[in-house]
């Protein structure tokens, strides 16, 4: 049987052709997308979409390893990349070790991301001295929401000076690539132009190295999603039909026939086993 091989941060950092990332946080959604991306990211936008939790603060370690798990299970030639949840590496160097080291050896992704500039830098260095490849995410970063003062576009004057320099220094510490989040355009297309490390935009700008958008925003699942997400499906109104077309087959006993039935005179299924 032939083995696929999977991209590693390495392969990643060396693309050329626009990276291709969405988030992915079960098995089988991570087997329909891996064909598709380079990259799956399993987020910690999960306590969101998946959990309904208002902010992305209550997501767990144990959270991320179980979801973690599902996509490598789910995968098999895209780069897996786990977020680390807030609150398991802010702390020290220390600490962001030990949480990056038991959400990889759990999950058996080859890398982990974190949300931080300039404040994470000895961390990044740290652990990718260390052996660990560091995705780093600068410009909005949701586990700072209440810092940033709610989920807003990042880098208007003085302040983009600041996710320039948060660029530069995530870079320097050693990180193979940068998600930047909703940031004017102008302040992204600076970064990607300034770094040699691959950026991946959300809410960025056409100019970044590659994309990435939160699967559930990008299939039209998602109720109201943010303004920069583009739809390509609208499985939200799929599901919706089906579901409705469900309920009214089992009120009217239209489903199930003996066609989806074992054992009825009319299913000769058994026979031709
Ligand atoms: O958690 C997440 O899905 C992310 C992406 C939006 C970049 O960090
Ligand atoms: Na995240």
């Amino acid at each position: 049987q032939q083995t696929v091989r999977r991209h590693t941060p390495r392969s990643i950092a060396a693309l050329d052709a626009p990276i291709v990332v969405l988030t992915a946080y079960t098995t089988p959604m991570a087997r329909l997308l891996d064909p598709h991306c380079d990259m799956l990211l399993v987020g910690d936008s999960l306590g969101m979409v998946v959990y309904g939790m208002e902010s992305t603060l209550g997501v767990s370690v144990d959270m991320m390893v179980a979801h973690g798990q599902a996509v490598v299970r789910g995968s098999e030639k895209a780069c897996v990349v786990v977020d680390l949840p807030f609150g398991s590496y802010q702390e020290s160097p220390q600490q962001a070790f030990r949480t990056a080291a038991e959400i990889m050896a759990r999950t058996g992704a080859g890398c982990v991301k974190l949300e931080g500039g300039q404040e994470m830098a000895e961390t990044i260095h740290f652990l990718v001295q260390r052996g660990i490849p560091v995705m780093g995410h600068i410009g909005l970063k949701p586990q700072a929401v209440h810092a940033h003062g709610g989920f807003r576009t990042v880098g208007r004057g003085d302040e983009a000076d600041q996710v320039l320099r948060d660029a530069l220094t995530v870079e320097q510490a050693g990180a193979f690539s940068v998600v930047i989040e909703s940031t004017l355009e102008p302040l992204a297309r600076a970064i990607t132009e300034k770094l040699s490390i691959p950026t991946i935009g959300i809410g960025a700008s056409p100019a970044c190295d590659g994309q990435v958008l939160v699967v559930d925003d990008m299939l039209g699942v998602t109720a109201t999603p943010p303004r920069f997400v583009k739809t390509f499906a609208s499985l939200g109104a799929d599901i919706d039909q089906a579901a409705a077309a469900y309920a009214q087959a089992v009120r009217t006993r239209a489903f199930p026939t003996a066609r989806e039935c074992v054992g009825m005179p009319a299913d000769h299924t058994a026979d031709n086993a």
